[in-house]
């Protein structure tokens, strides 16, 4: 147990899939002890099994990120069970309907805020709460993406709710700089999950229209968003806080 306590406790948040599961494994892979965290429960725990299977120290928590109780007891048996939290990724996301502005339901409306940009901010709210209560301060990561930064066609939810991520980040890191807690985005481009495979749909036709698109000419992986969190966690980013940043290939270089 003390060996333990004594390694960096990470969470993340949507961890049962795609970009948050490659992270969990970023993290797991680096020392870090992994709270993994996702409202799909099976998922969750196949993950779980895989990072333990490593020989690394996780567990699982099933929590909704929209629901404030949720948010509060997955924070609280972080710690708990670790007594810290170093660094946290808020990643769980949903990408909502593809629809032009007038077209949008109010239901599509919220749901898309609800869990992008709400629980974003809960996630914060939990997260700094504790790591205010700690002497070293800490880490903390937002989900964004390039739908952040710039607007998509027929995704205004989607897109409102990633630009709100980045607005939040900005003030999260201003009002926690000096105690030592810092806050980025991170912007995915077109990284291959679940998410982007609904997205694209079955047919070549989706993919190649993202493709065309690609300054780089392919779609990026989970493990390249992963190296960025992981960096912006780690000592190496120590003068960054505040900052939203792309990885996509160039993307938003055009
Ligand atoms: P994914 O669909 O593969 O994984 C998302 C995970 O979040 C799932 O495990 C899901 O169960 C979980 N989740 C959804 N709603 C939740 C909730 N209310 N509470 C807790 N967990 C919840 O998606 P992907 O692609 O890995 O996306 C992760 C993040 O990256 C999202 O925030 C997404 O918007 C963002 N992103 C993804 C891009 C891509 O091309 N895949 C591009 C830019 C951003």
């Amino acid at each position: 147990m003390a060996d333990i306590r004594k390694r960096k406790v990470a969470l993340v948040t949507g961890a049962g899939s795609g970009i948050g599961r490659a992270t969990a494994i970023a993290f797991a892979r680096a020392g870090y002890t992994v709270v993994l965290a996702d409202v799909g429960i099976a998922a969750g725990h196949a993950v779980l099994d895989e990072i333990k299977a490593a020989g690394a120290q996780a567990i699982f928590i099933r929590c909704d990120v929209t629901d404030p109780v949720d948010v509060a007891d997955m924070v609280e048996q972080v710690v708990t069970q670790y007594g810290r939290l170093d660094a946290a990724f808020n990643n769980a996301g949903i990408e909502g309907d593809s629809v032009s502005t007038g077209e949008c339901s109010q239901e599509n409306w919220e749901r898309v805020l609800a869990v992008n940009l709400t629980g974003v901010w809960l996630c914060i709210r939990n997260e700094v709460r504790q790591m205010l209560k700690q002497d070293s301060g800490g880490a903390i990561v937002n989900c964004a993406s390039v739908a952040g930064l710039t607007g998509i066609a027929a995704m205004p939810a989607y897109v409102a709710s990633k630009h709100g991520v980045v607005g939040l980040t900005k003030v999260a890191a201003l009002d926690y700089a000096k105690d030592r807690i810092r806050v980025n985005a991170v912007c995915p481009g077109a990284i291959i999950t679940p998410m982007l495979e609904r997205v694209m749909g079955d047919g070549e036709e989706g993919k190649q229209s993202i493709l065309a698109n690609e300054p780089v000419g392919r779609l990026g992986t989970p493990p390249e968003i992963a190296e960025t969190v992981l960096w912006l966690c780690g000592e190496g980013a120590s003068f960054i806080t505040g900052q939203a940043i792309a990885v996509d290939g160039g993307w938003t270089a055009r």
